[in-house]
C-alpha cells in the first residue's frame, strides 16, 4: 500500500549495512530481533534524495566538498515554507551534527567568554548525547524535570527559573524527545521571558521539527517568537534534514544564529577539526529541502496512523501503562512502571521477545520503568514487534536474567 504514491509499507532489510541500530545494538538479540529503539526510520527516503545521492555516487570520485549559498538558501527556504520563519540564509552555520554544535559551545565558546566551565540547564528526560558532551567538557548540568511526561508533558516554570540563575546555556528540544511535546507559543514565551534577564544562550534543538500531526499542535521556532533574543545573538536555532529524510548518516545540519556567535561557532568548528562536509551531505540535503515536501506530508500521515495504531495496541496489551499522545516526533513514550518496577524488567522483556525498545533510564535516572519506541517503520512489523514486547513485559514468567 502507498500513501500519495510513496511506499511506506515495504520493509527495508538493514542487516549487514554497518547499521548502529541493527548490526551493533540489535545483533546480540539474534537475527530475528526487531529494533524499535534508535531514532532512525525504517522507510526508504524520498525519491528526490535517493536520486541526488545516486547521481553524486555515479561520479566515482569523492573528494572534499564545501558549503555554498545553495545549501544556505535551501535551508532558509524550508524554514519559511514549512515553519513560517524567515531567517537570512547568511545566518547559517553548517555543522555535520547538532551534538557537535553543543560540544563547540560547552568546550570552547562558553569557557572562552566566561573564563570558566559552562553552566548548562536541560530538561529531563532528555536525549542523553547532548548532555554527555557537556559532561565530558566539564560543564555543570542542572536538570529540570518535566512533569507528566507520559500524558502531556509540562514545564515546571518555577524550577526552570531557579535553575537559570547564573546559567550560560539552556538546552531546549522542540519537539521534545522522548515525550513528543511540541511546545506551544505560550510555553515558548515563558521560556524566553525566563531566559531574558541573564545572559544565557538558548540552543533550540529542533531536529524533530518536521514531524507534527496533520491538523495538530503547530510547531514554532523559538527564534521566530523571541526576535529580541535572536537579534542579540542568544538563540542557536538548530535544524536538520537528518531525521526528516532519514539521512542522519550523511551528517548535515543547519545551525541558524545571528551576530558574533557565528564567528565563534566557525572558530570552534576549526578547533574541533571540522572542515569539510561529507561528500553526499550537501546534495542530499538540498534535494530534500527543495524537492521532497510532498513526501514529508505523506510521511507525517503514515506516522500519525502508526502512532494511533500503536497506542491502541498498547491500551489492549498493557492497560496499566500510560502512553503519551505525541504532538510531534515519531516516538512513543510509555510509563510502564506498573509492569516494570525496575530497569531489569524492561531489559528482560527485550531479551525474551527479541524486540529492542529504548529503556527510559537512558533519558534520565527518574525514568526507569519507562520505555520509548520508534514508530517510523512499516505498520505490520511495528505492531507485531510491539505485541511481542508487550506480552513479554506483561508476562510474570519473563526471565529477568536471560
Ligand atoms: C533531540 C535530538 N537531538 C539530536 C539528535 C542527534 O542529532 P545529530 O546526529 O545531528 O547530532 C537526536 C537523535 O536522535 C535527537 O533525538
Amino acid at each position: 500500500m502507498t500513501t500519495d504514491g510513496f511506499d511506506f509499507r515495504t520493509p527495508v532489510d538493514r542487516w549487514d549495512t554497518h547499521s548502529a541500530k541493527w548490526d551493533l545494538l540489535a545483533a546480540p538479540y539474534g537475527r530475528d530481533a526487531v529494533a524499535l529503539s534508535v531514532a532512525d526510520m525504517e522507510f526508504r527516503t524520498a525519491p528526490a534524495v535517493i536520486e541526488a545521492v545516486e547521481n553524486a555516487a555515479k561520479l566515482g570520485t569523492y573528494g572534499y566538498t564545501e558549503v555554498f549559498d545553495d545549501f544556505r538558501r535551501a535551508a532558509a527556504d524550508w524554514q519559511r515554507r514549512r515553519h513560517g520563519w524567515n531567517p537570512d540564509p547568511d545566518d547559517l552555520v553548517f555543522f555535520p551534527r547538532i551534538v557537535q554544535c553543543v560540544a563547540a559551545l560547552a568546550n570552547f565558546i562558553i569557557p572562552d567568554r566566561t573564563g570558566r566551565r559552562a553552566r548548562v540547564v536541560s530538561f529531563t528526560p532528555a536525549y542523553h548525547p547532548l548532555l554527555e558532551v557537556c559532561e565530558r567538557a566539564g560543564a555543570s548540568i542542572e536538570l529540570v524535570e518535566l512533569l507528566d511526561t507520559a500524558s502531556k508533558a509540562r514545564i515546571d516554570f518555577d524550577a526552570l527559573e531557579s535553575a537559570m540563575t547564573g546559567a550560560d546555556l539552556l538546552l531546549l528540544t522542540n519537539p521534545h524527545n522522548p515525550s513528543g511535546r511540541v511546545w506551544s507559543r505560550q510555553e515558548l514565551e515563558r521560556i524566553a521571558a525566563i531566559t531574558r534577564p541573564g545572559g544565557a544562550l538558548v540552543l533550540s534543538d529542533d531536529i524533530h521539527a518536521d514531524f507534527t500531526r496533520p491538523g495538530g499542535a503547530p510547531y514554532t521556532p523559538l527564534a521566530d517568537l523571541a526576535p529580541d533574543l535572536w537579534e542579540a545573538g542568544r538563540i542557536l536555532q538548530c535544524a536538520s534534514p537528518g531525521k526528516t529524510f532519514t539521512i542522519a548518516g550523511l551528517e548535515a545540519s543547519a545551525v541558524f544564529a545571528h551576530g558574533r556567535i557565528i564567528d565563534e561557532l566557525e572558530n570552534a568548528k576549526r578547533r574541533l577539526g571540522l572542515h569539510n562536509p561529507n561528500y553526499f551531505a550537501i546534495p542530499a540535503a538540498i534535494a530534500a529541502w527543495k524537492h521532497a515536501e510532498r513526501w514529508v506530508d505523506a510521511l507525517n500521515e503514515t506516522i500519525t496512523e502508526n502512532i494511533r495504531a500503536a497506542r491502541a495496541l498498547l491500551a489492549l496489551e498493557l492497560p496499566e501503562a500510560r502512553v503519551a499522545d505525541p504532538e510531534g516526533t515519531y516516538l512513543l513514550w510509555v510509563d510502564a512502571r506498573a509492569y516494570a518496577p525496575s530497569a531489569a524488567r524492561i531489559e528482560g522483556a527485550c531479551r525474551a521477545s527479541r524486540v529492542l525498545v529504548t529503556p527510559g533510564g537512558e533519558f534520565g535516572e527518574a525514568f526507569e520503568g519507562f520505555f520509548r519506541i520508534n514508530t517510523a517503520m512499516p505498520l505490520d512489523p511495528l505492531l507485531e514487534a510491539l505485541r511481542r514486547f508487550s506480552r513479554a513485559l506483561a508476562s510474570p514468567s519473563t526471565d529477568l536474567i536471560n
